[in-house]
C-alpha cells in the first residue's frame, strides 16, 4: 500500500462548525462526566489489572487532558510548554508503551484534576468569543476524543464489574422496546450510494475522506439486531453443538439451574430474551452467521439501513459489527493527529457502525466509522444480519 500523504490542511474544510456556545456546552458535559468518574472510584479501584483492554484510570485522565492541551493549546508541538511537567513523556499514547502505563509513576488524582481544570478553563476562555476554523476543529477533536475515552471508561467498568460509571445516553433496551417490533427482512434494490464524507459536511474523521460513489448490489437486512433469545437458541442448537469447537456463551452470561443471567456492570440480571445481545466478538458473530447461512452486513449496507427512518428498523444501542475490514477510502490522507486511523489500516480491524448507549449523539453520525480488532468483545457491541 502506498503511504498516504499527511495532510495538514484538510481540517480547514470541515465546515460548518458549531457555535462557541455549543462547543462550550459539549466540553462542559464531557469533562463533567470524566471528573465524575474519577471522583467516584476508590483508591483500590485505581489499581486495575494489566490487560491490553484496560488502562489505569489515572492514566486515562492524564492522557485525555494532555491530548486536549497538546492540540488546542500547544499546536501539536512538544516544544511548546505544558501546564504539567513531563506531560508528553507520561501521557502521549503514541509514545508510551501500553505496559509502561502501569509502571510509570503517574501524578496523584488531585494534581491531575488540577491539570485538567487548568487546561479546560483555558479553552472555556477561548470559547467566550467566536473562534476560527482551525481552533474549532481542534476543540471538537479534543471533545470527541474525550467522549471516546468516557465510553472506554464505561466498557472498562463493565469488564471489571464496577458499578456503571455514568448514566447512559440512550435507554438500556427493555423488553417493551424490542417485543413490539416484529423482525422483518428489509429489502433494498441495487443502487449506487455515496460513501464517506464530503468537504463541507462539518467535523469528520480522516478515515471518512472522501465522499465517493459506491455500487451496492441488492440486499436484504434484518430490521432488528440479534437478541439474547436468538443467540441463546443458536448456542443450544444442534448446528452449533455438533461443531468440533462450538461457540460458547458470552463471558458476562452464567447459567444457574435452568435460568440464564447476564451481568450489567456489577449486577447479575435475568437474561432478557428481547434485549439486543451484547459483548459478542466479530469472530463469534461470524460463526453465528456462517452456521445459519446468514452474513454480516458490510459497512455500506449498514449505513443505508441507518439512514432510514427508525419506524422500519430497530437500533440496538450498541456498536454493530460489519463484514468490512477497516481500510482507507480513496483519497484518504491522515489529519494532524495521524495516529487516529493510519496505524490501524493493517487489515486486523473491522468497521463497526452506529453507537452504543454510552456514545453521545454528537458522535452518532451515519458516516462515522468505528473499528476494533476481531476478537474484542469488551466494548458495547452487537450485530444484525443480512440474507445470503
Ligand atoms: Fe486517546
Amino acid at each position: 500500500m502506498l503511504m498516504p500523504e499527511f495532510s495538514t490542511e484538510d481540517y480547514l474544510l470541515y465546515a460548518p462548525y458549531p457555535s462557541s456556545s455549543t462547543m462550550g456546552h459539549w466540553l462542559e458535559e464531557t469533562n463533567q462526566i470524566t471528573r465524575h468518574i474519577l471522583s467516584n472510584i476508590s483508591e483500590a479501584e485505581h489499581l486495575v489489572p494489566q490487560l491490553n483492554i484496560l488502562n489505569p484510570p489515572l492514566w486515562e485522565l492524564g492522557h485525555l487532558t494532555w491530548f486536549h492541551e497538546f492540540w488546542v493549546h500547544r499546536d501539536g508541538q512538544e516544544n511548546k510548554p505544558s501546564l504539567l511537567e513531563d506531560a508528553d513523556y507520561l501521557f502521549n499514547s503514541s509514545e508510551i508503551a501500553h505496559e509502561d502505563r502501569w509502571s510509570t509513576s503517574t501524578p496523584c488524582l488531585s494534581d491531575l484534576l488540577e491539570y485538567n481544570h487548568g487546561v479546560i478553563e483555558k479553552t472555556k476562555q477561548l470559547l467566550h468569543n467566536p473562534v476560527d476554523t482551525k481552533t474549532a476543529y481542534f476543540i471538537q477533536l479534543a471533545i470527541f476524543h474525550q467522549d471516546m475515552h468516557n465510553e472506554a471508561f464505561a466498557y472498562m467498568w463493565q469488564t471489571l464489574g464496577y458499578p456503571g460509571p455514568f448514566p447512559p445516553f440512550s435507554p438500556f433496551v427493555t423488553p417493551s422496546i424490542l417485543e413490539d417490533q416484529v423482525q422483518t427482512w428489509i429489502e433494498f434494490p441495487k443502487s449506487t450510494i455515496k460513501a464517506g464524507s464530503d468537504r463541507g459536511s462539518g467535523f469528520i474523521f480522516d478515515n471518512e475522506k472522501w465522499g465517493h460513489s459506491q455500487d451496492l448490489p441488492a440486499f436484504a437486512i434484518s430490521s432488528n439486531p440479534i437478541t439474547n433469545a436468538d443467540y441463546l437458541a443458536f448456542l443450544e442448537s444442534e448446528t452449533n453443538l455438533s461443531e468440533t469447537k462450538p461457540v460458547s456463551s458470552p463471558s458476562h452470561w452464567k447459567k444457574d439451574g435452568e435460568s440464564w443471567f447476564e451481568r450489567f456492570f456489577q449486577e447479575w440480571l435475568p437474561l432478557n430474551p428481547a434485549s439486543a445481545v451484547r459483548h459478542i466478538s466479530y469472530l463469534d458473530a461470524q460463526r453465528f452467521c456462517e452456521l445459519q447461512k446468514l452474513r454480516l452486513p458490510n459497512e455500506h449496507e449498514l449505513s443505508v439501513l441507518m439512514s432510514q427512518k427508525q419506524d422500519i428498523w430497530q437500533p440496538s444501542y450498541l456498536w454493530e459489527w460489519t463484514s468490512s475490514t477497516f481500510l482507507p477510502f480513496p483519497g484518504f490522507s491522515a489529519d494532524p493527529y495521524k495516529d487516529y486511523s493510519l496505524p490501524w489500516f493493517d487489515g486486523t480491524y473491522q468497521v463497526l457502525k452506529g453507537g452504543s448507549l454510552y456514545t453521545p449523539d454528537r458522535l452518532k453520525r451515519v458516516a462515522m466509522r468505528n473499528f476494533y480488532q476481531r476478537d474484542r468483545s469488551d466494548h458495547f457491541c452487537g450485530f444484525r444480519t443480512c440474507l445470503g
